[in-house]
């Protein structure tokens, strides 16, 4: 028996999706602890691709159990129309799903906030994914928010509805000067959405205790990346939750003694959508070749990923703040073409090298990155599924990324599909 969380080392995308849907096999339980339909996961299974976004990425496998942690954030109508599509796709959504009473939802005053919220700071703003997450999350922390249990309880509903809204309204009216919600309207939409949710909802902690008291292996699976933690990341462009692998326990009711792995997720070079500094950012044509051979656009919003260099200061602080046990590469094939690749191992700001990375803004934002060069291999490692069978060049790279970050390299993957993927120890 062991449990295991996955969280990602960078600013998100790093093929978490890929990662869990390959360990799931031998995982009972799926958790997802925090984020909501902000995340975008990607799976594919033979020719078929799946965008998973408040679902557990285990759901494509039968037989898992999948749950949605306290620690989420659930858009109701988004989480029906992901079941309905799944079920479109053959996946079934039964007995096999758990919803935590909870988690908090997410309103259409949240999403209206956040678009106006947005609009006000102009050339400061976050360039979030306009799902409402930032302005749900606050109101769970002011102690205002609506919890599932609340949702399926109309007159509990409809009184923290009614006081939430003047108070929302006031904002949305007086401040922003647009339309406000109607309690009625919000109150009737959001009863349809309760009645089909009801079943799915249980107290998640307690399911999870129980499964551990039975042995069982459980997956935890993370959303974003270390840099977009709001307590950890490049704050205030970070998203609203702790990604970080400390957010798998407060996220799930799992307490940290029960956790056996910290598996970090990095892919071979780095990605950011949104906002926010980024130090390896490339503007030039082998940014442009690392978003086009790797497909880097959002799996939630299509926006084109900024794409660069592997940062080894941003990877280890990861590596730290998360306590991963050991890591997974991912993407190395996206290198495949490149004459010379290089790594970032240090920042130099007026006149200063950084060896660790710095939480001030402005240094993040100004600094040059001090990099090591390699020669590419320029040789294809699509698919490879065996360590020898890499050119020598590339075992080079995943060896430096492994002494630069201190921590083992448990699996390369290579491509896209369940079998592109170089397993070099067992994570159950
Ligand atoms: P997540 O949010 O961390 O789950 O990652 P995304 O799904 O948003 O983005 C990762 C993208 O890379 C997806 O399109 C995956 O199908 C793809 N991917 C994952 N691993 C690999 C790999 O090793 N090689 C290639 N070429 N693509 C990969
Ligand atoms: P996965 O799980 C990459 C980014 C947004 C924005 C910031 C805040 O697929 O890795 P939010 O809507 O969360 O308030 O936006 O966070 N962001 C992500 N970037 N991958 C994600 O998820 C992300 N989820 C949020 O682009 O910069
Ligand atoms: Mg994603």
């Amino acid at each position: 028996m062991s449990n295991v969380v996955i969280t990602g080392a960078q600013w998100g995308d790093e093929g978490k999706g890929k990662i869990v849907d390959l360990l799931t096999e031998d995982a009972d339980y799926i958790v997802r602890y925090q984020g909501g339909h902000n995340a975008g996961h990607t799976v594919v299974i033979g020719d078929k691709e799946f965008i998973l976004h408040l679902i557990p990425s285990g759901i494509l496998r039968p037989g898992k159990k999948c749950v949605i942690g306290n620690g989420v954030v659930i858009d109701p109508h988004a989480l029906l129309a992901e079941i309905d599509g799944l079920n479109e796709k053959g996946i079934e959504i039964r007995d096999n799903f758990f919803i935590s009473g909870r988690a908090h939802i997410i309103m259409p005053y949240h999403r209206a906030i956040e678009k106006e919220s947005e609009k006000l700071k102009g050339s400061l703003r976050i360039g979030t994914t306009g799902r409402g997450i930032g302005p749900s999350y606050a109101d769970k922390i002011a102690r205002v928010g609506i919890r599932i249990v609340d949702l399926i309880d109309r007159e509990v509903f409809r009184e923290k509805l009614r006081i939430n809204l003047q108070e929302m309204n006031y904002f949305l009216e007086r401040l922003y000067g647009v339309k406000g919600f109607v309690l009625d309207d919000v109150y009737h939409e959001y009863m349809g959405y309760a009645e089909k949710l009801r079943g799915f909802v249980a107290d998640t902690a307690l399911l999870l205790d129980r499964a551990i008291g039975e042995g069982k292996n459980i997956l935890f699976e993370g959303a974003q990346g270390t840099h977009l933690d709001v307590d950890h990341g490049t704050y205030p462009y970070v998203t609203s939750s702790n990604a970080t692998s400390g957010g798998a326990c407060t996220g799930s009711g799992v307490g940290p003694t029960k956790i056996d792995k910290v598996l970090g997720v990095v892919k071979a070079y780095t990605t950011r959508v949104g906002s926010g500094p980024f130090p390896t950012e490339l503007k030039d044509s082998t940014g442009e070749y690392l978003r086009e051979r790797g497909r880097e656009y959002g799996a939630t919003t299509g926006r084109p990923r900024r794409c660069g260099w592997f940062d080894a200061l941003a990877t280890s602080y990861a590596a730290k703040v998360n306590g991963f046990t050991q890591m997974a590469i991912t993407k190395l094939d996206v290198l495949d073409d490149l004459e010379e690749i290089k790594i970032c191992v240090g920042y130099r700001y007026n006149g200063k090298r950084y060896d660790e990375m710095p939480s001030e803004l402005k240094v993040l934002e100004g600094c040059e990155p001090v990099y090591e060069s390699m020669e590419g291999w320029r040789a294809s490692t699509s698919g490879i599924s065996k360590y020898e069978a890499l050119p020598h060049k590339a075992k080079r790279y995943i060896e430096r990324v492994k002494e630069l970050i201190g921590i083992e390299i448990d699996i390369i993957s290579t491509g896209f599909r369940r079998d592109e993927t170089i397993l070099l120890r067992k994570i159950f």
